[in-house]
């Protein structure tokens, strides 16, 4: 580690926790671990209300600093402007009705308020309140007046809430925040916070029988470094995981399925609730007709069964229609080429994204086997508009983070 002499410099960034009070103060307890594990010097700043759920003596023992809620203490020390203008970020976890709309108006009545007026580092909220809250318009207009100021604003997560009822509302668990915490610190982009996506990863299998399938060689990193770049910008992700060995990128869903089938169900009930797809499953074209039950034998006599295929469902295509002529949700395919008699990998590209109709084609060149389970990977991006962005050979997550700047710039074209 490289040292400096200015022990300021040398001191890990500050943040304030800012806790509103709602059942899910608890959850922020956990946030506050995960921020101090990161090396952050973390003060938390409750309101009245939070310390009706969570007492001051949990703030501070996991914080190791003095907590108050009031701009009257320790008053010799200003700290009701100097936490804001000190901070490197402030997050509010939970971020109530009521805070948001304290926030939103530029209420200072107690510490917190004080300390969101005087922040000039990036504030990131993470909502947690009863669905008829968040939906009302008054708390969706708080939200819109926040964001457009720059506040990063997560939108609440869907489930149980406090009772026995649920929807959206549930504050985003705390790895998900903290993730954009550090996003947000380490100068990530951050434009992706608030959007949904869902991302095929891996390569189906159709079964043959109870112990042999028909599979391809996808081994999912790609799909699977889409969804950890969107995350790092903020964006929840649903990762629709066919037949994948790999960890589960922080704060993402999985959804295991297996069949082209069953990936095609998951993929279409969630497509009508998010803001970009991205398919980047290898899908199984073909599948047995009939699946036997039992395991299929040798026969004495040498022959050898004959397998009859029946074609699957373009899960791409159908997408596609399903969607119409609405912009959203962005839907990105990706295409395993290889130059033939007809054309180069890039004419077979251009072909399949008219024929497909998605807004965004990446083309993968698979000759002689690159590609497959490679840490490296080079792809055009071709976009609906006739663009045509060259990626040259670069690890999965660089290509993941070239794809996820395009989606962007998709999803602020004005269409
Ligand atoms: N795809 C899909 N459903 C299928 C087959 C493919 O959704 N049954 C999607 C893939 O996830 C990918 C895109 O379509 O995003 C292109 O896949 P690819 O295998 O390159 O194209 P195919 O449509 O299968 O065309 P072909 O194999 O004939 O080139």
């Amino acid at each position: 580690m490289i040292m400096s002499d200015d022990p300021v410099a040398d001191a890990p960034p500050s943040v304030v926790l800012g806790v509103g009070g709602g059942i899910a103060a608890y959850k922020a307890a956990e946030l506050l671990r995960r921020l101090r594990a990161h090396g952050l010097d973390v003060t938390v700043v409750p309101t009245r209300a939070a310390l009706r759920f969570v007492g001051e003596p949990t703030w501070s023992a996991l914080s190791g600093k003095p907590v108050s809620a009031e701009v009257w203490d320790d008053v010799h020390d200003v700290p009701h402007v100097r936490l804001g203008q000190q901070a490197s970020l402030v997050v509010v976890a939970p971020a109530t009705a009521d805070l948001l709309a304290r926030a939103a108006h530029g209420l200072a009545d107690d510490l917190l308020g004080n300390v969101l007026l005087t922040a000039s580092c990036p504030i990131v909220m993470a909502p947690a309140m009863h669905t008829e809250m968040w939906e009302h318009g008054a708390t969706q207009a708080n939200v819109a007046t926040l964001r457009s100021r720059g506040i990063i604003v997560l939108d609440p997560a869907v489930g149980r809430l406090t009772g026995a009822d649920s929807g959206p509302g549930r504050l985003p668990e705390p790895d998900v925040i903290a993730e954009v915490c550090f996003a947000v610190l380490s100068g990530s982009k951050a434009d992706l916070v608030g959007k949904r996506f869902v991302v095929s990863a891996g390569g189906t299998r159709e079964a043959l029988d109870p112990v042999r399938y028909l599979g391809n060689r996808s081994s999912g990193k790609q799909g699977y470094a889409i969804a950890a770049a969107a995350i790092a910008r903020g964006a929840q992700v649903t990762l629709v995981s066919a037949n994948v060995n790999l960890p589960a990128p922080a704060g993402s869903t999985v959804v295991p399925v297996q069949s082209a089938q069953e990936l095609l169900v998951e993929m279409v009930n969630r497509s009508t609730d998010c803001d970009v797809i991205v398919m980047a499953a290898a899908v199984a074209d073909f599948r047995p007709s009939t699946v036997s039950e039992h395991k299929i034998k040798k026969h004495d006599d040498g022959a050898s069964p004959t397998i009859e295929l029946e074609r699957t469902t373009d899960v791409l295509a159908e997408l596609v229609t399903g969607r119409g002529d609405a912009t959203r949700p962005v839907i990105v395919g990706f295409a395993a080429e290889t130059g033939d008699q007809h054309g180069d990998v890039l004419e077979h590209g251009k072909a399949k994204l008219r024929r497909k109709g998605c807004d965004l084609l990446v083309v993968n060149d698979v000759s002689d086997g690159k590609v497959f389970g490679r840490d490296q990977n080079e792809v055009v991006i071709l976009t609906a508009q006739g663009g045509l962005i060259e990626v040259p050979s670069s690890s999965k997550a660089q290509i993941a983070d070239r794809v996820v700047d395009t989606i962007v710039s998709t999803l602020n074209l004005d269409r």
